[in-house]
């Protein structure tokens, strides 16, 4: 670690550089320092002076564009205080794996772990420090555009797979030029947003709160996360970045986070345009009273906090605590020794074959199969195959958030299938388009046409890759455009029609679980997604993804979710329409078309046993559980066994089912295991309805499988 003395430092800036250092412009800023103010800098009258006293740049283009600025910024700041590069790395900097949402379906933290480690070397190589990620907002409503970054519905799947994306982008060493910092976001409940329209108001209790909302933040900072980013939203009246109640009281005192917290894009200025300061001077005073230490891109900082200190509205000590934070981020990273961080000009990382592979088994990693009558694996020997729908030939499948990923780099299905089918012969036609503005059907004759003379067909539908990620909140989230009636029209001709979904969210696909003989839910799957498809569709891979959030039958049941809590007129048979006064739907019943938790393998995997060690616990006891598997198929497989617990009784309402644990586990073709599992006191914790964080004794369940589809169910006691 660098021996930079940072008091010595922070005592020799003036007030004005210690501000500068709390300060986050974009790399277009910084290309104007020649001498010749130009664009931004311009509007904000930066001159190259007022450039130098800059902390952090957000952007930049590669390891060249990012060591010319810094090397112009170490030229003019006197106190020779390298810049901090940070940018979205979110699911890969060039190489692609899937979005997080699907990566979360992998139900593999180590495999999210690994890939998170491969884009931090790529960025990391081009002279990124810090990504925002990982985001680890919990979401229960799919018409919110950003659950494609995402882990999902559950607080316990998001909570390990943010804790390996902090060790996997960390490596426990900021400062290797294979590492990068990492910053959890977006604190707190931003995926609550109200009706899942982005940057809507969140109001929920402080009990929903600290139950669900908050514990994948936590894990981060447990495991180690170096910033955290507060959210857009106003939560139960207060924007994070002004809300005292998460960024002092929870963030600062409850959890101890001494790291660097940074607004996200202009959120302080809006603390202005929510209506709760008057002007910037209003918000930077009540952004710094909540500790953040970085402005990024608007200018309140910049323009008021030298006032406010000198009218001693705000006190110079509080500003010194920020820079030291950022100073100390800045040793951290090790950049007072090499302000490059080790970046290498033209990396050969960059989409090297290691990383390809990577990304290709996360792709088949988190894939889910929905359905399947027995149709896939298709034959190799298959003579003739029509590959038809929008995503069938699109290497526009990369997601919603892929840094420096270009579609050109993806493998589309179709030359997944050439490549891996050389004595088929293949024919693909688009059928439509898949977009909102898009009705026109004059293209479905030619899709029909190509799949009435084929053994299989394979329909490659969905929602192109900016229909999710920021402010893409849709109310209508069946498949865009007129793909329902591609799927009528090519299913009416040909039964062996094997569906293919590429999408960031769950979507509504009554219709197409209708008709389609098998149905792979691909998502947005990154660089070599196509070629993935093409290997499970072929056997040649075996699904094993499981689906990370609910997807509803219709768009009117948002939210909706597995954990839901108890009502007290719940429906007993979910297939009989005529139950009176329960909560249902009339015009479309209270379940799902795909559950949390579903996803089939071409392995047959029987539970066999569930076994409790005891029936009973004490608050010192640890209470085992094993559950065994087996594969009862000739097709090697894996399989995540899911364990949910049912509180029967308590003095809060409590959900139906929460998931406690999960282990993804690989069983050859007749091969048996038994997984255990340990259940202690404190996982059985949960907060009453004063907001206390306990266990009450009395009657639980464990079960195994998922939703409404469990293997075992067993009783045990908490005494
Ligand atoms: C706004 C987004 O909300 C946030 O996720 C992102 O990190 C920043 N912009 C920076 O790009």
């Amino acid at each position: 670690m660098s021996s930079v003395d940072l008091k010595a430092l922070l005592e020799q800036m003036t007030l004005e550089e210690k501000i500068g250092q709390m300060i986050q412009l974009s790399a277009i800023f910084f290309d104007s320092a020649d001498g010749e103010l130009t664009g931004p800098a311009q509007e904000w009258d930066l001159d190259e002076h007022g450039l130098s006293m800059i902390g952090s740049c957000i952007g930049g283009l590669n390891a060249k564009h990012k060591k010319e600025i810094q090397d112009r910024h170490l030229a003019t700041d006197r106190n020779k205080i390298p810049l901090i590069f940070m940018r979205d790395i979110i699911h890969g900097y060039r190489t692609i794996y899937p979005i997080p949402l699907a990566m979360a379906g992998s139900f593999d933290p180590s495999l999210m772990e690994e890939c998170a480690h491969m884009a931090a070397r790529e960025a990391s190589h081009e002279g990124t420090h810090l990504t925002f990620a990982p985001m680890v907002d919990f979401v229960r409503d799919a018409r919110w555009g950003r659950v494609a970054e995402s882990c999902g519905e559950d607080a316990l799947l998001a909570s390990k797979m943010g804790e390996a994306q902090v060790k996997g982008f960390q490596k426990d060493d900021i400062s290797s030029p294979e590492s990068l910092a990492t910053c959890v976001k977006h604190f707190a409940a931003y995926g609550g947003a109200e009706a899942g329209r982005d940057y809507n108001t969140v109001e929920i209790s402080e009990r929903l709160l600290r139950s669900r909302y908050l514990p994948a933040y936590k894990a981060c900072i447990d495991a180690g996360t170096t910033m955290v980013m507060p959210s857009f939203n106003n939560l139960n009246g207060l924007p994070s970045v002004g809300n005292k109640f998460l960024m002092k009281k929870i963030l600062r005192d409850e959890w101890g986070f001494e790291g660097v917290v940074i607004s996200d894009w202009e959120a302080i200025y809006e603390l202005c345009v929510h209506g709760v300061a008057r002007d910037l001077s209003e918000a930077a005073e009540m952004a710094l009273d909540c500790s953040c230490d970085i402005e990024m891109v608007s200018r309140a900082y910049y323009d008021t906090l030298a006032d406010l200190v000198r009218s001693k509205r705000v006190s110079e000590d509080i500003v010194d605590r920020s820079v030291m934070r950022i100073l100390e981020l800045k040793k951290r990273l090790g950049l007072f020794e090499d302000p490059y961080h080790g970046s290498i000009e033209n990396s050969d990382v960059l989409l090297c074959p290691e990383h390809k592979e990577i990304a290709e088994r996360a792709a088949l990693e988190s894939a889910v199969l929905l359905r399947n009558n027995g149709i896939l694996p298709l034959n190799k020997n298959i003579k003739r195959l029509a590959v038809v729908g929008p995503f069938a030939n699109s290497q526009a499948i990369k997601g919603t958030w892929a840094a420096m990923g270009e579609n050109k780099d993806c493998i589309s299905v179709l030359d997944g299938l050439k490549a891996l089918l050389p004595n088929t012969e293949i024919k693909w036609a688009l059928g439509c388009e898949a977009s909102i503005d898009d009705p026109s059907k004059d293209k479905i004759a030619q899709a029909v046409e190509i799949c009435e003379n084929a053994d299989a067909v394979i329909l490659c539908v969905g929602e192109p890759q900016g229909y999710s990620g920021e402010a893409q909140s849709r109310v209508d989230i069946s498949l865009p455009g007129v793909q329902d009636e591609l799927i009528d029209a090519v299913t009416s001709v040909n039964s062996n029609t094997v569906a293919l979904v590429f999408n960031g969210r769950p979507l509504t696909l009554v219709n197409l679980e209708k008709k389609a003989a098998a149905i792979l839910e691909m998502w947005h799957p990154g660089t070599q997604g196509g070629l993935a498809a093409a290997k499970l569709i072929l056997g040649m891979a075996n699904p094993c993804g499981k689906l990370p959030m609910t997807f509803p039958k219709h768009v009117g049941q948002c939210p909706i979710y597995y954990d839901r809590t108890r009502t007290g007129r719940p429906k007993k048979n979910s297939d009989d329409k005529h139950e009176i006064c329960v909560s249902d739907y009339l015009d479309c019943g209270d379940l799902p078309l795909f559950f949390f938790g579903e996803g089939l393998s071409y392995s047959n995997f029987v539970y066999e046993s569930m076994v409790l060690d005891k029936n009973e616990i004490t608050k010192d006891d640890t209470l085992k559980v094993s559950v065994t598997v087996r594969n009862d198929s000739d097709t090697n497989g894996k399989e995540v066994v899911q364990l949910y617990l049912c509180d029967l009784v308590a003095s809060a309402v409590r959900p139906v089912q929460e998931l406690i644990a999960f282990e993804k586990i690989a069983l050859a073709a007749g091969e048996r295991k038994t997984l255990d599992f340990f259940i202690r006191e404190d996982m059985l914790r949960f907060y009453d309805s004063e907001c206390r964080y306990i266990s009450e004794p009395g009657d639980f369940t464990l079960s195994v499988g998922y939703a409404d589809h469990m293997r075992f169910t067993q009783k045990f006691t908490l005494i």
